[in-house]
């Protein structure tokens, strides 16, 4: 007990220490360029928490302070009062940083702008869309970030095993129903973000919603390999359309994304200790999408996974061509494009 005790105090000391000393990245080398969000429309899955309301703030703040327009920043969320929420949290923190603060309406500090997008559900997404290309005359950047992890065995509306239909499913029809605005929008770019835990994952064709046995963190890599495989094959098919695709990691970030997971009461503080000292803030997470969403760097690249805002390298399993044409082809069908 003493030695435990005395290992804790140890770890929450050298936590504390390595907190305090720690460069804290704000933006990294080659970051955000907030010339490129000039007047460009931004659409952001999940943007009312961690990483997307992360990314949502530092691309409005960019517009805000350096620009004359800003960004319109679309956050696409499922849960209207929460986004309503977090876009009031952020037009305060806007404001309160001596930016102007950014309205609903067109204005010179920006625009945030809140619509209704559940992508555990066909209907939804399809009446987002809609709305979308009756609203909006274009479509700069889709920024496809919302995700769960590790939930308990559950079913989407349409009865796709809940992580391979939201993290990967409602983003595949979600971004080929917005393919044409995109495509008229033209330099445009579309962002997926994906995890390195993808390297634990396999698409097993036979038993995509996993009625045969289920293991949440099978899952929830097979859905970020999905998120890897749908990038490159897409980015084969945009070839010389000047809409480019790329993937990333953020790195482990201190999110709401394990509301899933049971942490026992005793532990929780040294968990949230080691969170605080080890894992990255929400906006250091973020900057990989803000680089990919923005940088000039990038412009022309397309189908690349990136961590750190650099280009990585990926395990074969995820450069298989026929594997992500096969997913391609099967997705079409579940999603209801092809019959
Ligand atoms: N945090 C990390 O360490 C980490 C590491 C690797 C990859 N990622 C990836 O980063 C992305 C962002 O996650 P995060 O860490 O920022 O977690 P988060 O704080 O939990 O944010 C996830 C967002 O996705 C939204 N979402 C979940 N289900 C949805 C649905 N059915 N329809 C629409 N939106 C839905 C959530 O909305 P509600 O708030 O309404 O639930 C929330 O806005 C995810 O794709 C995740 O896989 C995160």
């Amino acid at each position: 007990m003493a030695v435990a005790t005395a290992a804790a105090l140890l770890a929450a000391l050298g936590g504390a220490l390595w907190l305090a000393t720690r460069p804290r990245v704000q933006q990294l080398p080659g970051g955000a360029n907030p010339g490129l969000m000039h007047g460009k429309t931004v659409l952001i899955t999940g943007a009312n928490s961690g990483l997307g309301r992360a990314t949502a703030a530092e691309l409005l703040r960019l517009g805000a302070r350096l620009l004359r327009l800003g960004a319109r920043v679309i956050m696409g969320c499922r849960d209207r009062a929460r986004a309503e929420e977090a876009a009031g949290q952020l037009r305060r923190e806007l404001s309160q940083a001596g930016a102007p603060e950014p309205g609903p309406d067109a204005g010179r500090a920006g625009e945030l702008v809140v619509k209704e997008l559940d992508l555990a559900s066909l209907r939804s997404v399809r009446a987002f869309c809609q709305e979308m290309l009756q609203e909006e005359p274009r479509l700069d950047v889709l920024i496809n970030n919302a995700g769960i992890f590790q939930c308990p065995y559950m079913k989407t509306e349409d009865g796709f095993e809940m992580q391979f239909g939201v993290n990967h499913l409602g983003h595949f029809l979600l971004t080929n129903l917005l393919l044409g605005l995109l495509k008229s929008s033209a330099p445009s770019r579309i962002v997926v973000v994906s995890s390195k835990l993808y390297k634990y994952g396999d698409i097993n064709f036979e038993d995509l919603n996993c009625e045969q046995s289920y293991n949440k963190s099978f899952c929830y890599s097979r859905s970020k390999l999905a998120n890897i495989l749908f990038t490159r094959e897409l980015a084969r098919r945009l070839e010389g359309t000047n809409v480019t695709v790329n993937v990333l990691h953020p790195g482990i970030v201190r999110t709401n994304l394990g509301r899933h997971i049971h942490i026992p009461l005793l532990v929780k503080p040294l968990f949230n200790l080691v969170s605080w000292a080890f894992f990255k803030s929400p906006i250091e997470g973020a900057q990989t999408t803000i680089y990919l969403a923005s940088s000039p760097e990038v412009e022309g690249v397309s189908g690349k996974y990136f961590g750190d805002c650099k280009e990585e390298e990926l395990l074969p399993k995820a450069m298989d061509d026929a594997i992500a044409r096969k997913l391609w082809d099967i997705s079409e069908v579940m999603v209801g494009i092809l019959k």
